[in-house]
């Protein structure tokens, strides 16, 4: 008789928990039914095998329930917000610029909130304030930061054309080094050889790191008791193994400052961050602390090099499979800058097709389709809807590139829609590949330098055909936390001068 009531006491209970997880929120934005535990988990797991990339099964369920989507993947509500003019109004709000919590967010900080990607409040403010104030003091956006690329770039067209004498170049590796170079400089104070071989295994996780990562944290953020039950399965063993790789190689980094500290003024941002630690004078608001110090540097590490690595990797693809295009920036660059010397960031104004290809290209292969994931801080009222406090919200950036309310035929690769009449560019605010707001990139200058740097230097000392030893290049990158170019192999020769 015990067990009898036991058994029904659980049975019901089970039924109610069942019951009430696939209840939807009052006025939660429309989706997909819930199932219990796994909400509309399975819904999304077809759309995405049948669609290849998250945010076309995404965008598709946009297309069904509108462009404020509800979904629910295991115990975490979803919000998927889609077009210019909802992305551009609710990235403005205060209230949607949190960032999600969660094991696979935590995994990387060792279970800890810190650093500046996925951090909120004190943490975030005062990481994100010191970085920006100190980047810019180590030459971010200043001439000097423009000066040390253009000297990484004079050492990497020397380094590109040793390889292309007697190799075909490696075009979706080749950049990992040279970018991360040149923040490098301003976060540790120097740059890392070209063969250094710890560097690029480190820079190995991070290419794995992005493609098995998705943006809402994955299998692991949604079901972490997963890692207890099939730990290898649920990729728990391997976030840990990689997360160890960085740990081990910017712990090295702050050891050598530590070991070594600077006789006057601060030589990069880990001295300036250690100051900082050693200036702490018990204030318990202040979060300068070790384990921040070293989270703050992989958060960078991540969000900077990958990000620009896999531009330039989209734009030599692209390049390579659309020849006429190399003809028409090296024509333009030949009749500006001429044959003697290498392009500058003062010839920029001067050359507005090059400017309107990088922007398109940007815009084409938006490379963070799905940006960076927010996090409702409080009960957000969305037009109809309401977004609980600690919903995960996507703010849909290819939906943004791609808005035919904005573009005209955006499915084209057409840069002429960045130059006005008279053939200027011209830039267009519908595009948003840099986010906005206050958790818009801080790394944005940096990039943009590097971006048209490492590009014009490349075409104007180089030409390019795609190798006849390997596969084609192919336009579909593999998805994951940024989309990212499958190996392609280019033969590069020099240009008479
Ligand atoms: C082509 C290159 C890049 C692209 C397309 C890009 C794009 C983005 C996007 C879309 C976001 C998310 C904005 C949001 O959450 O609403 C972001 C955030 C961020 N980016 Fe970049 N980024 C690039 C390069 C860089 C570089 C070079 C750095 C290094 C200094 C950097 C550091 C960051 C950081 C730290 C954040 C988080 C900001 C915060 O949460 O407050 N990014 N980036």
């Amino acid at each position: 008789m015990l067990y009898l009531t036991i058994f029904i006491l659980l049975f019901t209970f089970v039924c109610l928990y069942c019951f009430y997880d696939c209840v939807k929120p009052k006025n939660y934005p429309p989706g997909p039914a819930w199932l219990p535990l796994i909400g509309c988990f399975l819904i999304f797991v077809r759309l995405r095998s049948k669609y290849e990339y998250t945010y076309l099964a995404l965008q598709q369920l946009a297309h069904t329930y509108g462009p404020v989507l509800g979904l629910k993947f295991g115990n975490q509500k979803i919000v998927v917000i889609s077009t210019y003019d909802l992305v551009k109004k609710n990235l403005l709000r205060d209230e949607l610029n949190g960032r999600p919590d969660g094991f696979f967010f935590r995994a990387r900080a060792m279970g800890k909130r810190k650093g500046i990607l996925f951090t909120d409040g004190t943490t975030w403010s005062q990481s994100r304030r010191f970085t920006m104030r100190h980047l810019r003091t180590f030459g971010m956006g200043q001439s000097a930061m423009k000066m040390q690329i253009t000297i990484e770039i004079q050492e990497f067209i020397n380094h590109l054309q040793k390889i292309s004498e007697h190799d075909v170049v490696p075009m979706h590796r080749v950049f990992d080094v040279a970018v991360l170079n040149s923040l490098w400089l301003m976060i540790a104070g120097h740059r890392f050889d070209y063969e250094d071989e710890k560097l690029q295994q480190v820079l190995k996780v991070v290419h794995d790191i992005f493609r098995s990562m998705n943006t809402m944290g994955g299998l692991l953020s949604q079901m972490p008791f997963l890692r207890f039950i099939i730990p290898e399965l649920s990729g728990y063993n391997e976030l840990i193994r990689i997360h160890k790789v960085f740990w081990s190689f910017i712990g090295d980094e702050i050891k050598i400052h530590e070991n070594n500290p600077p006789e006057n003024e601060p030589r990069d941002l880990i001295d300036a961050f250690l100051l900082e630690i050693s200036n702490k004078n018990g204030d318990k608001d202040n979060v300068f602390d070790r384990e921040n110090l070293l989270i703050l540097c992989l958060d960078l590490f991540l969000a900077g090099s990958k990000t620009t690595i896999d531009t330039l990797g989209s734009i030599f693809l692209f390049l390579s499979l659309h020849p006429e295009w190399l003809g028409v920036i090296q024509a333009e660059l030949d009749s500006v800058v001429g044959r003697s010397r290498a392009p500058t960031e003062e010839d920029l104004p001067l050359l507005p097709i090059t400017e309107a290809f990088l922007a398109e290209i940007q815009r084409y292969f938006i490379l963070a389709p799905l940006g960076v994931p927010h996090c409702a801080s409080e009960d957000v009222i969305l037009n109809e809807y309401r977004i609980p406090k600690g919903t995960l919200v996507l703010f849909n950036l290819y939906s943004v590139e791609n808005d035919e309310a904005y573009w005209d035929e955006p499915n084209l690769f057409r840069p002429r829609r960045f130059l006005d009449e008279r053939g200027q560019f011209r830039r267009n605010n519908f595009s948003l590949p840099f986010g906005l707001g206050k958790r818009r990139c801080l790394g944005e200058q940096l990039a943009r330098s590097a971006l048209f740097l490492f590009f014009t230097n490349i075409v104007h000392y180089f030409d390019m055909k795609i190798s006849t030893d390997h596969d084609k290049p192919d336009l579909k990158c593999y998805d994951g936390f940024t989309l990212s170019p499958k190996p392609y192999y280019l033969k590069l020769t020099k240009r008479s001068e």
